[in-house]
This record gives structure tokens, C-alpha cells and sequence, in this order.
């Protein structure tokens, strides 16, 4: 192995509180070959060690990547309210399934135990089944992160209903758009969330997203504040007094969910659906192995439900399990910035899971006098995900959160393969900073050469990321919009599924990520759409046309740059500011440009598309900016750098 690897802490065996799941890496490669040389078998053993089945499959997958058909667990059946509930409550009902700690650390933290879990899931169960919601209808939930959003997320799955958890950072206009695209007739939110020491007013932006949603017929709301709000009678109605006249327990009756169920609202408006079972094992299989969770475990992931970090491993993955999911409401910096060391410590977490961008932002201002009175000698486990970590991040994540005694694993996956695709194997994979480090179970990847469309064998090669095997949880359409789905990551490749990042493969086997080769922009962790946001901008009535770029950002990864021409040159003295709220208004405040460049006119081919990759050249000051000869109006070009230069 090369010299910047770390072998996993000479202690981490040793101060486990039980066994490693993997306990070498010859292990973990036997396993892996296993999947690979007979993913059927393997996949089959797994799903029925893991998940427990109201009825048998009989054919483990069919399908291809060719063809974008891939089915898993045919013929069976299985709910996944009662994988992540049920069999934990019977089995340990004084569990621990909940831990909830406030925005506020003041305020009283709550433990949630399996039996209550299944209790109010129960009660909401009875309460959305009496207002019509069946199998196959989508709930709507705008919460912050509190319990009764996870409950909120397993009482749809229980009915078979598909959730679309929408973060409680969009706008009232980007939520009227997912609630009309999903038809919802009943959508779950709060009085109020408290987020960082500020309010949010999640009742206030559904009611104004309900306005143009006559479909709505109920509004739930759980009392989180107490705040007073303006109410609608005959819609709204309180969570706590409603959810009582139910009973605690729903029977067998609506258990089986034999087809796809879950959905997941994505910010590109992407949505994409996956099988039941096979999502379900795709988390179970990753919180096992990559992340060694065991029962006995207080996992702590960072991520907001709202994104597909959350629903996996704040929810689906520790609740799956049986361990104890612990859910904050707050954000990193509040009150201070040590307060994930903090929750760590009160909680006794032995894993923490969370993304580069917070890390930068806390490296910069804590230093080690400020842990000196943190013990988290029971932290096991550190993941990172949403963005490569640098390696001096990654060292630093290692020395002040771990105390170098826990495993760090950066996991690289997307929002449509479900799960965890590369990551390194807690305690078992030697860990090289940086580096994602080799593939997960089951997954076959390619590197395949993006001017000849080859795929490149052996190591120390680069080009574009691919899967070449189908897995579990991978999506299995685009709501919808099948062509699309095709499109994007099956027709690109023939036979591959298209990840559409850039990696290399390095003399050891290892995978590191470059980024994304197409116009995916990503913002803290935030995957966003360039044509989503440049839309937003052409609504505005005095733009002409706009284009969107991701620059690199030492805070946030990739940073948005918008630049736009004005309808007749019109410029006025408000208009950069003007951009920026119509984004916070139109998609939600995380996806506010950096920075608004008004140019009179944006270079294009002779067909007329905006050529984002001069632009992208321009605005990271690059010199050189390849061929410009398509570029309709060479004089556009000089005009824009000195806009550039000025700001
Ligand atoms: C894109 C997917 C899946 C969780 C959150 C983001 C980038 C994600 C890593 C990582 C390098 C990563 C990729 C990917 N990405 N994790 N560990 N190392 N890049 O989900 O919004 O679907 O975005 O995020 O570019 O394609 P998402």
C-alpha cells in the first residue's frame, strides 16, 4: 500500500464493545467477490437475513442495466414500517429508538423507545387512513428535524403511501410545485421550527404553497413552538389532539407493500422511485457493514431528512437495524461550535456522520483547548458524505472528532443509487485521506474513457464513473418520466449505469472522486440543478437570458455564480440583490448565488446555447479558454471578463 495510507487504529478492535461485523479485509474481499461472481445468491442470503419478508420472493432480480428494467425480491412482500419497528418493539420494546435533541440545548432532549415509535406511528397510521390516504397516494411533509417527522415518514411507508419529505428550507413556491407534481391531498408540517436560534415558519410558507393546492384537504400540524398561527378551519387540525382518538396499534391488514413505495424529492425535481425491499436492504446491508452498527449503537447522522442522507441513515438504515437513531434539530455553529461534540458526548454516540462543508467551517474556528473537556472515547465510527473531503479535512475530522481512535469512512453515493457505492469499511479498510477508497458490497464499478466510450482496465486510470452490475436500491424509474430516467444514466453507457462523476483509480485499487462532469452543481453537500435555478432567473421580468456556474468555494465546495443579460439593457442599481431574493423566494435560500454578473450579452454557438464552459474558464480565472471560435460574438467575451474583473 502506499505511504499515505492509515491503518485502522491498533485499539479499534480491541475497545469494541462487541465484534466487528467484518473483522479483516480479507474478509471484506472474500464477501465482496461473493457479491460480484454471484450477486443473486449473495443478494438473496442478505435480504433474508436482514429484512424480515411477510412473503417470500422467488426470483432475486431480473432485468438489466441495458435495458433500465431491473426488479428485486420478486413475488415477496415486506413493510418496511415493520422492519424499522415492529419486530424491534416486540423484540426489545424499552429500546431506544429516538433520540431527539432540540435546536436549543437548554431545552430537554427526548428518548423515544421502539414500543412508543410503534404507538404513535400507530395512532397516525389510523388518523391518515380516516383521511383517505391509501397505497400508492403521496404524502407531503414540511417538518423541521424532529421525531414526529420520522414518524411522520414511517406511518406513509406502514400504508404503503409514498412519502416526499420536501426540507423545510424551500420556499412556499418550490413546495406548492412538489405538493401540485404529487397530488397530495394531506400534507404533515409544524406551528414552527426552531433552526441556529431563529425561527422557521413552516405553517405560514404551506399556507401560502396551499393557496394554489385546492387539492389540500388536510393539514396536520404538530405544536412544536406553541406560536400563535393563523388557522383554517375544517382543514387544519393539531397532531396531539387529533392522534390520540386512535388506537396504538394497527394491525396486519395493510403490512404487504409488493411494489415500488418509497419516493424521494429530490432538488433537481428529480424523483426518483426504488423498490421497498430493495432499498431497505441497500441501507441495512451499508449501516452493517460499511458503518458496523450493531443494536446496542446511538448512531448520530447530521443530515436533514429532507435529503436522501436522512432518509437513509437518519431513518431507514439505524431504525432497520434496531440501534438508536439520534436526530437534531439545530444547525453545527449553535450556540457554539463545538455542539455536535457536544450532542457526541451527551448522547454517548459511537458514530457521528456528517459532510465536508461543516467540517471546513469548524476547522477554522475550534481548536483543541476548546475539547478539553469532551470525552467521546466511545465514538466508534466518523463518516463523510455529499462532496470528496480534502485530505487535510479528512486529517482533521480524524484528530479532533475521532481523537484518531475511531474509523473514518468517506462514503461517496447519490441520491438515485439509494446507498453507500464507495466507502471504506469501518475498521477494516485501511483508510488513505482523501481517497472514498474501494467499492461496497454488490457493486461492480467501471472507469470508462469519456473520448473513446472504453472502459479502462487495471488501476491508475481516470475518466468517468460507472456501475456495470445492477444493485438493490438503485432507483428504478424517474416519476413520470421514464425517457429521462433512460437518459440520464443507462443510455449514456450502454449497459452501465452513468454516475456522472469523474474518478481515478489508483495503484492500489482505490477510488477517488473529481467531481461531477456534467452541470450538476454542488453547494454544501446539495446537489442542485443549473437549469432549475437559471430558470428562476428568466421568471424574473427584466432578464434576458442567464446562465449558472459552479466555482470553486473554499467554505461550500462549489459556490453559484449566475450571469445574466437584461431584457433592452435595462439596469437598475437593485438588480443583483433583486436576483438573489427572486432564487431565495422562487427555490430557497441555500441555492442564493454568490455572486450576479451582469453582462450584455453571454457568448453562444451558432445554434444558439450558452457555451458554460468558456464562462466556467472565465470565472476561475483561468486564462487559456480552449476553442472560442463557436462563440457567436468574440467582443462578448472581452466584455465579460472586465465585468468579472470588476467585482
Ligand atoms: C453527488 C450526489 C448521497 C448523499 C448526498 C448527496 C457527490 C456525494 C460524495 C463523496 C465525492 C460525493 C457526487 C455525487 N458526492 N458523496 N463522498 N465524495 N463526491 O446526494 O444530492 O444525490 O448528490 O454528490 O458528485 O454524484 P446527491
Amino acid at each position: 500500500m502506499s505511504e499515505d495510507t492509515i491503518s485502522v487504529p491498533a485499539q479499534w478492535r480491541a475497545q469494541h464493545p462487541t465484534t466487528p461485523h467484518i473483522v479483516s479485509l480479507l474478509d471484506y474481499h472474500a464477501l465482496y467477490n461473493e457479491s460480484i461472481q454471484n450477486p443473486s445468491a449473495f443478494w438473496s442470503k442478505q435480504a433474508k437475513e436482514l429484512l424480515s419478508f411477510t412473503r417470500d420472493f422467488h426470483t432475486t432480480n431480473t432485468g438489466s442495466l441495458e435495458n433500465g428494467d431491473n426488479a428485486w425480491f420478486v413475488g415477496g412482500g415486506l413493510n418496511a414500517c415493520f422492519n424499522c419497528v415492529d419486530r424491534h418493539a416486540i423484540q426489545d420494546p424499552h429500546r431506544a429508538a429516538i433520540i431527539y435533541e432540540p435546536d436549543n440545548p437548554a431545552d430537554e432532549s427526548r428518548v423515544i423507545t421502539y414500543s412508543e415509535l410503534l404507538r404513535h406511528v400507530s395512532q397516525l397510521v389510523g388518523f391518515l387512513r380516516e383521511r383517505g390516504v391509501r397505497k400508492g397516494n403521496i404524502v407531503t411533509i414540511y417538518m423541521p428535524m424532529i421525531p414526529e417527522a420520522v414518524v411522520a415518514v414511517l406511518a406513509c411507508a406502514r400504508i404503503g403511501a409514498i412519502h416526499s419529505v420536501v426540507f423545510a428550507g424551500f420556499s412556499a413556491e418550490a413546495l406548492r410545485d412538489r405538493i401540485q407534481d404529487a397530488k397530495s391531498t394531506v400534507v404533515i408540517t409544524t406551528d414552527e421550527g426552531r433552526r441556529g436560534g431563529k425561527t422557521i415558519s413552516t405553517k405560514r410558507v404551506v399556507d401560502e404553497a396551499a393557496r394554489e393546492c385546492p387539492e389540500i384537504t388536510t393539514l396536520l400540524v404538530y405544536k412544536r413552538t406553541g406560536a400563535d398561527i393563523p388557522w383554517m378551519a375544517g382543514r387544519d387540525v393539531w397532531w396531539d389532539e387529533e392522534l390520540k382518538r386512535y388506537p396504538a396499534y394497527t394491525p396486519r391488514k395493510s403490512w404487504i407493500q409488493r411494489t415500488t413505495c418509497s419516493y424521494f424529492t429530490h432538488p433537481d425535481r428529480l424523483e426518483s422511485r426504488k423498490d421497498t425491499a430493495g432499498y431497505l436492504l441497500g441501507a441495512a446491508v451499508t449501516g452493517k457493514y460499511v458503518f458496523d452498527i450493531h443494536p446496542e449503537d446511538r448512531f448520530f447522522c447530521s443530515g436533514d431528512i429532507g435529503w436522501i442522507t436522512g432518509h437513509t441513515y437518519v431513518v431507514y438504515a439505524p431504525l432497520a437495524l434496531g440501534c438508536t437513531t439520534v436526530i437534531f434539530e439545530g444547525t453545527p455553529t449553535y450556540p457554539s461550535h463545538t455542539r455536535f461534540w457536544e450532542i457526541i458526548q451527551r448522547h454517548a454516540c459511537t458514530h457521528f456522520y456528517g459532510a465536508p462543508t461543516a467540517f471546513r467551517l469548524l476547522k477554522r474556528s475550534i481548536e483543541k483547548k476548546d475539547l478539553q473537556n469532551i470525552d467521546n472515547s466511545q465514538l466508534r465510527v466518523l463518516g463523510s458524505v455529499g462532496e470528496p473531503i480534502a485530505p487535510e479535512i479528512w486529517k482533521w475530522y480524524y484528530e479532533f472528532m475521532g481523537n484518531e481512535n475511531a474509523a473514518v469512512t468517506d462514503t461517496y453515493w447519490q441520491t438515485e443509487t439509494g446507498s453507500h457505492i464507495i466507502a471504506a469499511y469501518a475498521g477494516v479498510t485501511p483508510m488513505k485521506p482523501g481517497s472514498a477508497t474501494l467499492p461496497c458490497l454488490g457493486i461492480d464499478l467501471a472507469i470508462i474513457d469519456p473520448v473513446s466510450d472504453e472502459e479502462l482496465k487495471g488501476n491508475l486510470v481516470e475518466g468517468v464513473l460507472a456501475i456495470k452490475q445492477p444493485w438493490p436500491s438503485m432507483a428504478r424509474t424517474i416519476r413520470g418520466n421514464h425517457d429521462r430516467y433512460m437518459d440520464s444514466y443507462f443510455n449514456v453507457y450502454k449497459g452501465y449505469y452513468f454516475t456522472g462523476d469523474g474518478a481515478f483509480r489508483d495503484q492500489d485499487g482505490y477510488y477517488w472522486i473529481r467531481g461531477r462532469v456534467d452541470d450538476v452543481i454542488n453547494v454544501s453537500g446539495h446537489r442542485l440543478s443549473t437549469s432549475e435555478i437559471e430558470s428562476a432567473l428568466i421568471e424574473h421580468a427584466s432578464v434576458a437570458e442567464a446562465a449558472v456556474i459552479g466555482v470553486p468555494d473554499e467554505l461550500t465546495g462549489q459556490a453559484i455564480n449566475a450571469i445574466v443579460s437584461l431584457k433592452n439593457n435595462h439596469m437598475t442599481e437593485t438588480i443583483e440583490r433583486d436576483l438573489v431574493v427572486q432564487i431565495r423566494t422562487t427555490i430557497g435560500p441555500f441555492a442564493a448565488p454568490k455572486k450576479v454578473l451582469v453582462v450584455q450579452d453571454l457568448p453562444k454557438t451558432r445554434s444558439g446555447k450558452i457555451v458554460r464552459r468558456i464562462l466556467r474558464k472565465m470565472l476561475t480565472g483561468e486564462t487559456e479558454f480552449g476553442d472560442t471560435s463557436t462563440a457567436t460574438d468574440p467582443s462578448v467575451l472581452g466584455e465579460i471578463l472586465k465585468v468579472i474583473s470588476c467585482v
